[in-house]
């Protein structure tokens, strides 16, 4: 049996397979966010410790036949620990956005060329480089910075690994080379040593503590495999790995993320161009901050459930206007200033317009995000829809319109990022990279021919208003 750990922004799943890959058990405990200032976004990295044991606790199963663990995580997160392994302060997010000085100071010719991304403010060294400047006293301690599952590898393992699908979104790594880039490092002050070993995702990490497996129920000394950032892990769960194969993904964040066989950076087009989680694979995507973080939004303002807000029919894109830049933007504008915006309300706006209102919005960006990939000449052949916000059969079908591509829409099972993870165990256990093989397809969700047209119009409308709401 494998054993996957998803640590998710609000809960961490721990799912268990057996070899031929069917579910034996998944557990879950939910996480907090804080948000103590505007933009900020933080979580208490000993939080993840007591989530990981309570989830492996909750599944209903004999642990004792698991041969290897892998983990996934929320990428991004600057978790810095001392000397003594333990967190000086609460970790940065992926979604936290006060570094946006730090990013735009970093972010030059050096750094594009080494990292072949942008420097975005929620990636880890700007973050780190706020803490240098804001909190000298803390950084005076720090000894080692942390992706937030490596963190947890750590209290899993004892031992300091990463892996090069999530140390890509450092802006410490070299990402065509897959190795830490000892320039970008020494522009901060921090050295090698500041930073945990190096594996690919489907290696062996580091094994298990005796007093963790003993306490869990695990084997002594069970392999803990590098695993993955969470999009690269869910590329290993829906089978995104062979080139042009990619999954748009309906979470907290909007991903539209694709497979490539090379190193094909193109930072002026806000695409994230990352390692994958095996050897020679790399990855670009497009990442859009708030996607079911909108209309979570919206169901709050209106007293509305966020699901029956997304059902209704589809229809051509109304008047109201929405923005979706609630807490800034990565691709394609790399601008943590912005905020949200609803325009072209009217009298009849009601709640139910409302809701259609910030799918389109979504729907838009995501389809900037397309725009950019494609800029990068990635071949993009397949994509699938995966997390929570694919339970809306209307949100798929006007995804699927304004991106002008059919979305594969797999049968109800295991394909995220904890599946992943489990694969990555299994690679790491001896299997093949065809483990990670694309879920079952219950049905595609075609474009509408008779609305194409008039989304066109719409995501130009949409196109059309960031600079002058930008400039208010
Ligand atoms: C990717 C990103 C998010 C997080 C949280 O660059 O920031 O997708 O990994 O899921």
């Amino acid at each position: 049996m494998y054993l996957g750990l998803d640590l998710g922004t609000s809960s961490l799943k721990a799912l268990l397979i057996d070899a031929a890959q069917s579910v034996v058990a998944e557990a879950t405990a939910p996480l907090d966010v804080q948000r103590p200032r505007s933009g900020w976004s933080e979580q208490d990295a000993t939080a993840w410790e007591g989530a990981c044991e309570k989830a492996v606790r909750g599944l209903d199963a004999d642990l004792s036949k698991v041969r290897a663990i892998g983990l996934a995580g929320h990428m991004h997160g600057a978790t810095l620990v001392d000397g003594d392994d333990r967190p000086l302060r609460p970790c940065l997010l992926w979604n936290d956005t006060r570094a946006a000085d730090e990013a735009t100071a970093m972010d030059d010719a050096q750094a594009r060329r080494i990292t072949g991304n942008i420097v975005f403010p929620g990636f880890t060294a700007p973050k780190a480089e706020w803490v240098r400047r804001t909190e000298p006293e803390i950084w005076d301690r720090v000894a080692r910075i942390l992706l937030p599952k490596d963190y947890l590898r750590l209290w899993l393992t004892g031992e300091a690994v990463s892996e090069m699908s999530d140390a890509a979104g450092t802006a410490w790594l070299d990402v065509g080379a897959r190795d830490w880039s000892e320039a970008m490092l020494a522009r901060q002050g921090l050295t090698r040593d500041h930073m945990p070993r190096l594996v690919e995702g489907s290696e062996i990490s580091a094994r298990l503590r005796d007093e963790l497996a003993d306490r869990l129920g695990l084997p002594r000394g069970t392999p803990v495999a590098g695993g993955a950032g969470d999009n690269a892990a869910a590329a290993m769960g829906t089978g995104a790995v062979a080139p042009g194969q990619g999954f748009v993904s309906l979470g907290t964040s909007g991903v539209l993320f694709v497979s490539s066989a090379a190193f094909q950076p193109a930072p002026e087009t806000a695409v994230h161009t990352f390692c994958h989680a095996v050897p020679d694979t790399w990855h670009q995507m497009g990442v859009i901050l708030n996607c079911t973080d909108s209309l979570e939004w919206a169901a709050r303002l209106t007293g509305r459930d966020a699901g029956a807000l997304a059902s209704g029919d589809l229809m051509p894109p109304g008047r109201p206007l929405f923005l979706p830049y609630l807490g800034g933007e990565r691709t394609p504008h790399n601008d943590a200033g912005v905020r949200g915006s609803l325009l072209g309300i009217e009298h009849a706006t009601d709640a139910a317009a409302l809701g259609r209102a910030v799918m389109e919005g979504v729907a838009f960006a995501l389809r900037d995000n397309l725009d950019a990939l494609r800029g990068t000449g990635t071949p993009i052949e397949r994509l699938l829809a995966v997390g929570g916000g694919a339970r809306s059969e209307t949100w798929l079908r006007m995804i699927a319109t304004v991106l002008d591509m059919p979305l594969h829409l797999p049968r109800d099972g295991q394909f995220g990022a904890a599946l992943g993870a489990c694969r990555l165990a299994m690679m790491a256990d001896g299997a093949g990279s065809d483990v990670a093989e694309a879920p079952p397809i219950d049905r595609v969700i075609e474009p509408d021919p008779d609305l194409r047209d008039a989304f066109t119009e719409g995501h130009a409308r949409f196109k059309a208003a960031y600079a002058p709401t930008r400039t208010l």
